[in-house]
């Protein structure tokens, strides 16, 4: 593991080194508005969300390192006060990344980029119409962050003042992260797309733990960091259920092995358990892992506590 401290670092390594690993992080694509009523659109990744009541975002417009010059987007929520932020999805990426050029102020980014103005309700700059979910804000406080040693960072803290979702992306009243296909900026130019996404609900009590989980499963050369983790998320240590694992009389299995390949972690512990060798930890924690890659945690646990 190699430490580095910022100040060995030139301004381009340190900022490199800063973004691959706050990352991937989401785009704020910022409209607004000069005191001649010239529309601006920009990309910020240095960006957000603090506060739900009331709903405050921040972005991180900086004074250029190379020119001193300060970014229009800051410039014009400085003076008005106002601005939106749309979120970009895939299919708006590469035109978002063409809107990052430093074009002169009184040039219309969403020409360049071929964008459509969706005009906004409470503020007076607009919002790009192709992207499923935008947000007008008003400016709460602007911090310089450290001039007083040369920093060139800015932290714009802005409260949301109202949302428009697309139906689209909406299902049972809610956004579906699938619909919204955002993309993240990470490291250098990478980019990355929301296509992989899993579910890890916060556990809704105070759980066991890793150190509390029986020495034979923590020290498991089969279960993951991950999987572990998952089984740790019980409230209290599961008790044997007398009445696990139940199999129907017509119940068929193959070998551990083809029950295991095809993903069928019932079939491989009909067997196990039928005649297999109960001494086989391994093969027991191979299909508690299955349980636990299918989100069978109660069966996980179970299958562990028939050992
Ligand atoms: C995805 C992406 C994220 C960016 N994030 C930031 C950022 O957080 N802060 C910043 O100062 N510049 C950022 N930039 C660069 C600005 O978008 C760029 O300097 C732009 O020209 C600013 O436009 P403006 O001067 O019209 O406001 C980013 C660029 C891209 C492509």
């Amino acid at each position: 593991m190699r430490t580095i401290l910022p100040s060995d670092l030139s301004h381009r390594d340190r900022h490199q080194l800063l973004l691959s690993g706050v990352s991937p992080r989401p785009i704020a694509f910022v409209t607004s508005v000069d005191a001649e009523g010239n529309v601006n659109l920009s990309p910020f990744s240095f960006y957000n969300a603090y506060a739900s009541n009331p709903p405050i975002v921040a972005i991180g417009p900086a004074i250029a390192a190379k020119t001193g010059l300060a970014k229009h987007t800051w410039l014009n929520i400085l003076a008005t006060g106002e601005c939106t932020i749309s979120a970009v999805s895939y299919s708006m990426v590469h035109s978002m990344n063409l809107t990052s050029a430093a074009f002169a102020s009184d040039v219309d980014e969403y020409a360049k980029a071929g964008f459509t103005k969706r005009p906004s309700v409470v503020v007076a700059p607009p919002s790009v119409a192709e992207s499923p979910y935008t947000m007008e804000c008003r400016l709460i406080e602007n911090i310089e962050l450290r001039r007083d040693i040369g920093g060139n960072g800015n932290l714009m803290l802005l409260e949301v003042v109202a949302f428009h979702v697309a139906d689209t992306v909406m299902v049972n009243g809610r956004v579906d992260p699938r619909g919204m296909d955002l993309v993240g900026r990470m490291g250098d130019a990478y980019y990355t797309r929301t296509t992989e996404l899993f579910e890890a609900t916060q556990p809704p009590h105070i759980p066991i733990g890793m150190d509390e989980l029986p020495y034979l499963i923590r020290t498991s050369t089969v279960l993951t960091g991950n999987e572990l983790a998952q089984l740790a998320y019980v409230p209290v240590l599961p008790m044997l259920d007398g009445t696990f694992p139940q199999f129907e009389e017509s119940f068929q299995a193959d070998s551990i092995e083809t029950e295991l390949a095809c993903e069928r972690p019932q079939g491989a512990l009909y067997v196990w358990l039928k005649n297999g060798n109960h001494e086989d930890r391994t093969t027991l924690h191979r299909i508690v892992q299955q349980y636990i890659r299918q989100g069978k945690i109660e069966e996980a646990w179970q299958t562990l506590l028939l050992e």
